[in-house]
């Protein structure tokens, strides 16, 4: 079985990494990062919604379903306008764990952190409204951590990396805050910059950084279960990653990610 999976990046990984060693995922699978158009957060939406498409008709051409969205971003701008296209395909998509945290804030206030292009997307401003929780949320947008994700020497950033996060959080009261909701799946690549700050500059905050991760693999898992065929064979630990243009940078990086699982890296050159 052929699974997709979809970002403009790295960010993604942090999704397939849930699904592998938490969820059992064991499948052929094909990763597919934009490094030709990253970071999709601060460009024009129509020219996303471009590249998007052709992304996704590639890993439909070369058989891949269902196909995840591992990406905030691309979700709410053409999910809906790609499930009306492939019926046959299930695509999965990824949105801010809004929820998770409104089920649980008791009354405290919920950050919720992603791209320009999602926090003003309908699809969020929707959601936040149907949960009734519109008056406890703040939705910010934190682009820069994509670039320090995807850069080569990402990991020995950390100290520009939580100057930054500072920046963000210091114009918050974290007392009132229960819950941080990453709405990018790069953003959890950071979660102990996050708790690094948290902790320097609002101690006695209690706060769940929470992110979409766990939901969508195992909405992904379900989804396996349904179209797998009895007889068919299991294609362990595969992961082909390809790319849209050459990057050192990301092949560096996706090992980091993915440390110990078996990485075949292949190119398309769009
Ligand atoms: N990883 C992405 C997301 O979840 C996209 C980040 C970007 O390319 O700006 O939104």
């Amino acid at each position: 079985m052929k699974i997709g999976f979809f970002d403009s990046g790295l960010g993604g990984l942090t999704v397939l990494k849930e699904a592998i060693e938490n969820e059992g995922l064991n499948e052929e699978i094909y990763y597919l990062g934009d490094t030709k158009n990253t970071p999709y957060g601060t460009k024009e939406e129509s020219f996303v919604k471009e590249v998007i498409e052709d992304n996704i008709k590639y890993l439909v051409d070369i058989g891949c379903n269902p196909i995840v969205i591992a990406c905030n971003t691309a979700t709410c701008l053409s999910v809906n306008e790609l499930r009306e296209k492939y019926k046959d395909i299930v695509i999965i998509g990824t949105e801010p764990a809004v929820k998770v945290a409104a089920d649980a804030h008791m009354n405290k206030r919920i950050l919720v952190l992603a791209t320009s292009i999602t926090v003003r997307q309908e699809k969020l401003l929707n959601l936040v409204e149907n949960l009734h929780i519109k008056n406890e949320v703040d939705l910010v947008a934190a682009d820069k951590l994509v670039r320090f994700a995807e850069s080569i020497d990402c990991n020995e950033r950390g100290q520009e990396v939580e100057e930054y996060i500072k920046d963000i959080l210091k114009e918050y009261d974290l007392k009132e805050y229960s819950h941080i909701v990453l709405g990018c799946t790069h953003f959890p690549l950071f979660v102990q910059n996050f708790k690094n700050v948290i902790n320097e500059i609002c101690p006695e905050a209690n706060i769940d950084i929470v992110d979409g991760a766990k939901g969508i693999s195992k909405n992904l898992m379900n989804y396996i279960n349904i179209l797998k065929k009895e007889d068919e064979v299991v294609n362990k630990n595969v992961i082909k990653v390809i790319t849209t243009k050459e990057s050192e940078a990301f092949e560096i990086r996706a090992k980091q990610i993915l440390n110990e699982h078996n990485l075949k890296f292949e190119y398309k050159l769009q």
